[in-house]
């Protein structure tokens, strides 16, 4: 089978490229490198030894994406271009809706055109809004607390609405919730440009002192050390979980699933792991509450592990492992 990933030079993205060329897939990569580097395309194909066609193209333009969709035969798309900031998406929400949803639109008519109808979209568990149940199951119920968070649902919409619309359609929303972590050779890392917005990232800036002191967003939450709880998940888990959801891409239909662990951490338990697994210090400073932030956030994985055969399966250690290059 071979699959078009779309923002495949990106952090989730080249590491699922990664685990796909490993499966046995044939992959086409687009990006338009507005969050990412071609040098993770050359990554991926030093890591995995295999050749495939890279396109730097803007997939808000109907017609460079048509032209990709003519010159590659493709079976099945796996869509992660997208913008993912939640606070950048405050600020600029237009060029959120445009790009995130035209984006989606344009790859779905060129598929619909070429009868191609297999689709797993990088959906969030920020779709889950502030969750009232815990663990979150996939019928929990959805909400958006800001445009990015908007994106992700109306693109969830528009596909439910496209296969009720024509029932050819085999679509997959996996729902991710925070993936941390990167390859354990090192070459492929969340690694954003400018300051993180996200923990990780920010952590190990801290940690490479490129940034003096990581800022605690609040500690009065109603968590057991009132910090933040989230369900972290290893990227190359996250990865494999897309895997294994075209491995059981079967009947057309609309099938959804939460990709977490199902165990949530604190921020301040993060902090210890990383400390410990890497043998450093990681200096913080209590700030108030960030605006938009919830308390608590982690999945119910069961359907995905019993309808995928999918169970994530690092620690929060291996998660917070640093491997120097
Ligand atoms: C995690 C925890 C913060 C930074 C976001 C998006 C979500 C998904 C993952 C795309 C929270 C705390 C963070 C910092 C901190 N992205 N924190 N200091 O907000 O759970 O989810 O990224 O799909 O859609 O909303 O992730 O890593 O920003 O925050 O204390 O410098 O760490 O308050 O409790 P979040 P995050």
């Amino acid at each position: 089978m071979r699959i078009l990933v779309t923002g495949g030079a990106g952090y989730i993205g080249s590491h699922t490229c990664v685990q796909l060329l490993e499966a046995g897939y044939e992959i086409v990569v687009a990006d338009d490198l507005s969050n990412s580097s071609e040098t993770a395309i050359h990554y991926i194909k030093g890591i995995t030894g295999k050749e495939f066609p890279f396109y730097p193209v803007d997939l808000k333009d109907r017609e460079r994406t048509e032209q990709l969709f003519e010159l590659e035969p493709i079976d099945g798309v796996i869509h992660f271009a997208g913008y993912k900031a939640v606070g950048e998406s405050v600020e600029r929400p237009l060029m959120y809706y445009e790009n995130n949803l035209v984006s989606t639109m344009n790859v779905l008519q060129a598929m619909r055109k070429r009868g191609i109808f297999h689709f797993v979209f990088s959906s969030s568990a920020t779709v889950y809004g502030d969750p009232e149940i815990l663990p979150i199951p996939e019928e929990a119920p959805l909400s958006a607390t800001n445009p990015y968070g908007c994106t992700k649902l109306m693109n969830e919409q528009m596909l439910k609405d496209l296969y009720q619309s024509d029932n050819r359609w085999n679509i997959t929303l996996l729902r991710y919730f925070n993936p941390i972590g990167g390859h354990p050779t090192g070459l492929l890392a969340d690694n954003p440009n400018g300051i993180p917005n996200n923990l990780m990232p920010y952590i190990i800036r801290v940690y490479e002192n490129k940034l003096d002191q990581l800022h605690v967003y609040g500690n009065d939450y109603p968590t057991p050390d009132g910090t933040g709880v989230r369900d972290y998940i290893h990227v190359i888990d996250l990865a494999d979980g897309h895997v294994a959801a075209l491995d059981r891409m079967k009947e057309p239909g609309v099938h959804i699933f939460n990709l977490g662990t199902g165990t949530g951490y604190s921020v301040l338990e993060v902090v210890r792991a990383f400390e410990n697994v890497n043998k450093c210090r990681i200096p913080y400073v209590i700030d108030p509450r960030r605006a938009g932030d919830i308390a608590m956030c982690y999945a119910d994985p069961s359907k995905a592990e019993r309808e995928l055969g999918w169970k994530a399966r690092r620690s929060l250690e291996e998660m917070c492992k640093v491997v120097l290059i």
